[in-house]
C-alpha cells in the first residue's frame, strides 16, 4: 500500500525503516522521504510507527512473562 503519494513511499518501506532502527516519526520520514512534501500522509506514518511500538511492547511483555 502506498502511504505517501507525493514521494511514493509504501507501508513496506515504513516497516523496513522501523526494522532498520528508525525510532520516531521524524526518523522514519527522513529515512524514507515520506511526509516531505504536502504532509497529508503524516498521520498514516504516525499510526504505523505507533503500531510498530505496540507490537514491540507486546513482544517485550511476552518475553518478560516467559522468563
Ligand atoms: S502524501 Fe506524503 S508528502 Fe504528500
Amino acid at each position: 500500500m502506498i502511504v505517501c503519494h507525493c514521494k511514493v513511499v509504501s507501508d513496506r518501506e515504513i516497516h523496513a525503516a522501523l526494522a532498520g532502527g528508525a525510532r520516531s516519526v521524524g526518523a522514519v520520514c527522513r529515512s524514507t522521504g515520506a511526509a516531505q512534501d504536502c504532509g497529508s500522509c503524516i498521520f498514516t506514518v504516525k499510526a504505523l510507527v505507533c503500531q510498530h511500538r505496540q507490537q514491540e511492547q507486546a513482544i517485550l511483555e511476552v518475553d518478560g512473562a516467559a522468563s
